[in-house]
């Protein structure tokens, strides 16, 4: 394969730029979220991700000269990005793959990069949340070896900022206009 993947660092601007705008895209392409959604300033946010995380790109060329084609961000213990981490666990946010480059393995390979990036740290469990219409995330997941974890999913509301409220479910259930949040976990 042609691509590179690395890490992408604060002071990339139009890297960073680039980064976040293909991140939005490829959740609105796939009609995850509209441009509405108070989510979409975070995903374009790749700037803050690669303060406070790892942010990963895949850039098209073999010295990472073309386009980025895909991104994931690792969120290593105590970063303010974990959302579902507990203790020493890493987790995985915000996999993103041009819509026009897709099923080309794009997403497989920027997973694996994180997943080996974090067992090189000392990572004995990876977590990871997605929305139940994330189907081609799921089969991604799944054969790569994460196992879905129903009792950690959790349930959200939006904030006008884009940050999320945790809910309790209820009944099994989310309340209305809640979103549940599907889990998964992987081990080394
Ligand atoms: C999920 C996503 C990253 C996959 O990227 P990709 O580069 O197309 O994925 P790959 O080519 O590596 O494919 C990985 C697996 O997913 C499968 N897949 C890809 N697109 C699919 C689709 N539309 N429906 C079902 N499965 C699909 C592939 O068949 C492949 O499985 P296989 O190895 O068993 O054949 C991409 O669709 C995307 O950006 N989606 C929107 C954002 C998103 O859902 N992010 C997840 C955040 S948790």
């Amino acid at each position: 394969m042609r691509f590179a993947v690395r890490k992408v660092g604060p002071d990339e601007k139009s890297r960073l730029q680039e980064i976040g705008e293909l991140t939005a895209l490829a959740y609105l392409a796939d009609g995850l979220i509209d441009h509405a959604h108070p989510y979409v300033p975070q995903l374009r946010d790749a700037a803050a991700r690669a303060q406070d995380a790892e942010l990963l790109a895949m850039i098209d060329g073999e010295r990472g000269e073309g386009s980025i084609v895909g991104t994931i961000t690792l969120v290593p213990p105590g970063s303010p990005f974990i959302e579902l981490a507990e203790d020493a666990e890493f987790e995985l946010r915000m996999l993103a793959v041009s819509p026009i480059e897709r099923g080309r393995g794009i997403g497989r390979t920027l997973t694996q990069a994180a997943m080996d990036r974090a067992v090189e740290q000392g990572a004995r469990r990876i977590v990871l949340s997605t929305l139940d219409t994330m189907h081609a995330a799921h089969r991604l997941y799944e054969r790569m070896g994460f196992r879905r974890r129903e009792e950690l999913d959790w349930v959200v509301v939006d904030n006008e900022d884009g940050s999320v409220t945790r809910v309790p479910l209820e009944h099994g259930e989310p309340p209305v206009g809640a979103v549940r949040l599907l889990a998964y976990s992987w081990e080394p």
